[in-house]
């Protein structure tokens, strides 16, 4: 790659950035497509997001895209807002067009993708989906407009019931939104065809923590995890040893990816090329075998 004066610039804000995928996932897409752009990594504290994104504003960034901690408080600082990121309340992609910078959320579609890459269509099919956290309303978001029907469990029942409510009135689909209890896991994954786990529980450090027993588990059933480390959590080997399909972390993040790049650069994304480059580093970390 030649930085030239007229190489455009994207840019990862967050705190932590160390570990990211997304600068080799990107810049190896950049370089596939002979594109004049690169890609790099910033830590960005929370006291310094607004003087951060003045900064991308005045130097003309191309594009960039916000992790932890700044999903939300980075709407603050935006021209524009994309209506699906309004309604999520958080925005992890920046389309910078002259300095005038609209904000994007890609994780919902990054999820619907990475499952109908696998072969699963939403339309159809009942989804469970744990977690409403960040995450799982970005997921949520999406599948409520594609899914026959959409069940949102979380530790924090009412948060659960105020996303499904919120979605009910946009869309008028089929959602509930209850607790994240045995019982309810039980009765809701007996007609499910996906289960998608968009909690935190299975993270690393607690890689022998899953949010399902793994006798609910069959070998009909989907199993998306959105957690990338381990490659393979508990629930995910959990599926795997009765038979489930199973769906890594990894294709979200690619497929999020892979969203915002043909936002910043209008081609279409060389995903396969980007999940060669994200395993790869994944492999250098140790996080994938
Ligand atoms: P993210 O942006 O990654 O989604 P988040 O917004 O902090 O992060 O959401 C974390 C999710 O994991 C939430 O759904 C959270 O449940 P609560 O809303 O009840 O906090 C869920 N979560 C975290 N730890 C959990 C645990 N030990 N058991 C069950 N759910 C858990």
């Amino acid at each position: 790659m030649v930085i030239s004066g007229k190489t455009n610039v994207c840019a990862i804000i967050g705190d932590p950035v160390d570990h990211s995928l997304s600068p080799v996932m990107h810049n190896s897409a950049f370089n596939e497509l002979g594109l004049n752009f690169v890609y790099v990594a910033f830590t960005v504290t929370a006291k310094e997001l607004g003087t951060a994104i003045s900064g991308a504003r005045s130097m003309r960034f191309k594009g960039l895209n916000v992790t932890m901690p700044h999903k939300k408080a980075v709407i603050n600082y935006l021209d524009e807002i994309d209506a699906t990121a309004k309604d999520i309340g958080a925005v992890n992609t920046i389309l910078c067009n002259k300095g005038w910078l609209i904000g994007y959320n890609t994780d919902g579609k990054g999820a619907i993708f990475a499952l109908k890459e696998n072969g699963f269509f939403p339309e159809n099919k009942k989804l469970v989906l744990l977690g409403a956290g960040g995450a799982g309303k970005a997921i949520a978001y999406q599948l409520a407009q594609n899914a026959a029907e959409l069940v949102i469990l979380n530790r924090t029942r009412q948060k659960a019931e105020k996303l499904a409510k919120l979605l009910r009135k946009n869309f008028n689909r089929k959602v509930k939104g209850k607790a994240l209890s045995f019982s309810i896991l039980k009765k809701e994954l007996e007609l499910a065809d996906v289960l998608i786990n968009s909690t935190s529980v299975g993270m690393h450090p607690n890689i022998d923590c899953s949010p399902v027993p793994s006798d609910l588990l069959r070998s009909d059933l989907c199993v998306m995890d959105i957690i990338y480390n381990p490659f393979h959590t508990k629930l995910l080997k959990d599926a795997m040893s009765v038979g489930a399909r199973v769906i890594s972390g990894l294709e979200m993040l690619i497929h999020q990816g892979a969203v915002a790049f043909e936002i910043w650069t209008d081609c279409v994304a060389p995903v396969e090329v980007m999940r060669k480059a994200a395993l790869n580093q994944l492999k250098k970390q140790g996080v994938y075998p």
